[in-house]
């Protein structure tokens, strides 16, 4: 299969990066983050969750963040809904997109949002119609599509199967999100392989964790099964609170730099990127995740 010309980037920084530190971060330095990254040319920026302030404390200035964000024209800011309390909370805060997000291993299920995976797609049944009838975007997310940090290898069937469900609940996307990052190109080339059976790959979206340093070798197998969506962190920010062990996202810098080497249009100006990266790193007192940016940055001193 050729290669796309152009790659939609879903900037998970802000959410799936900043869910995880210990040490809570400013609103407005989350703000800046993000207005930081849309300056960068990033047109999707998942903004926060709204989910339990006790399970992640991160998180619980949701409403607050999206307050403070400038809405533009042809940007999105989705925000993570487990359930329809969290939907009800996101669309008073003026979320227009939200993202339901299920699992494919039922131990990860239950530890990540407490409750088996027929009982989760139970709970998004209604978050979805309250979408469609706000006129608010759905995206769907299955976590573990290549292995569970408690139950090992998943089945690629297991994947579809859930893919296909939220893709029949009205999500115009779904993520595939490679929780602890231990996929390999021929393992993630059999799981779109088994998903875009049933639900076509112009709708799947690449979400992998960078764990044992196989994300850009499994978004080129995954751009050659034809995916052309793919979730990305700044600096390689974060990764899952329920994932022990997890590292964050492919960096944002890291697939953006692999792009425009291969002649494929993002959108995006990687030395804003990298300058929002350094903006962070800063803050967060660490040296980025991205070899890209490390090496951007080494040739401006
Ligand atoms: P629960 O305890 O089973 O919920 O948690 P509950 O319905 O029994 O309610 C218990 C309490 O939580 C009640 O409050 C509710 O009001 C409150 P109390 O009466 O005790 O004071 N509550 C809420 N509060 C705020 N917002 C809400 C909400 N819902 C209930 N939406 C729940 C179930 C889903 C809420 C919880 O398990 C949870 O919040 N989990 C979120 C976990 C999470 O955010 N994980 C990280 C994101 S997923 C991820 O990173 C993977 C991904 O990146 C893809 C990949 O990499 O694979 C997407
Ligand atoms: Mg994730």
């Amino acid at each position: 299969m050729s290669l796309p010309s152009r790659v939609r980037i879903v900037e998970v920084g802000p959410r799936d990066g900043l869910q995880n530190e210990r040490e809570i971060i400013a609103t407005e330095v989350k703000i800046d983050l993000i207005e930081r990254l849309v300056a960068a040319g990033l047109a999707c920026v998942e903004a926060t969750a709204f989910v339990s302030p006790k399970w992640v404390p991160q998180m619980a200035d949701n409403a607050e963040v999206l307050a403070g964000l400038a809405p533009r024209l042809g940007v999105t800011y989705p925000v993570l809904t487990p359930n329809l309390q969290g939907f009800e909370k996101a669309l008073a805060a003026g979320a227009t997109e939200v993202a339901i997000f299920a699992a494919a291993s039922e131990s990860f299920s239950k530890k990540n949002i407490n409750c088996s995976i027929a009982e989760s797609l139970d709970r998004f049944r209604p978050v979805a119609e309250a979408a469609a009838q706000a006129g608010v975007r759905l995206r769907g997310y299955v976590s573990c599509v290549v292995a569970c940090p408690y139950e090992g290898a998943i089945a690629p069937d297991a994947v579809a199967a859930v893919a296909e469900r939220l893709f029949d609940m009205g999500c115009y996307e779904v993520s595939l999100g490679d929780t602890i990052g231990k996929g390999v190109p021929a393992t993630i080339a059999r799981m779109i392989d088994a998903v875009s059976a049933r639900v076509p790959v112009d709708r799947l979206a690449g979400h992998y964790h960078d764990t044992y340093g196989m994300a850009i070798a499994n978004i080129m197998a995954s751009l050659q099964a034809g995916i052309a969506t793919f979730d990305a962190s700044v600096a390689g920010l974060g990764g899952c609170p329920y994932a022990k062990g997890a590292s964050g996202n492919v960096a944002t810098e890291d697939v953006i730099y692999l792009m425009h080497g291969m002649g494929i249009e993002t959108g995006v100006d990687l030395d804003r990127l990298v300058d929002a990266g350094a903006f962070i790193s800063e803050k967060l007192g660490r040296p980025t995740g991205s070899k890209v940016a490390r090496a951007m940055l080494a040739s401006r001193a």
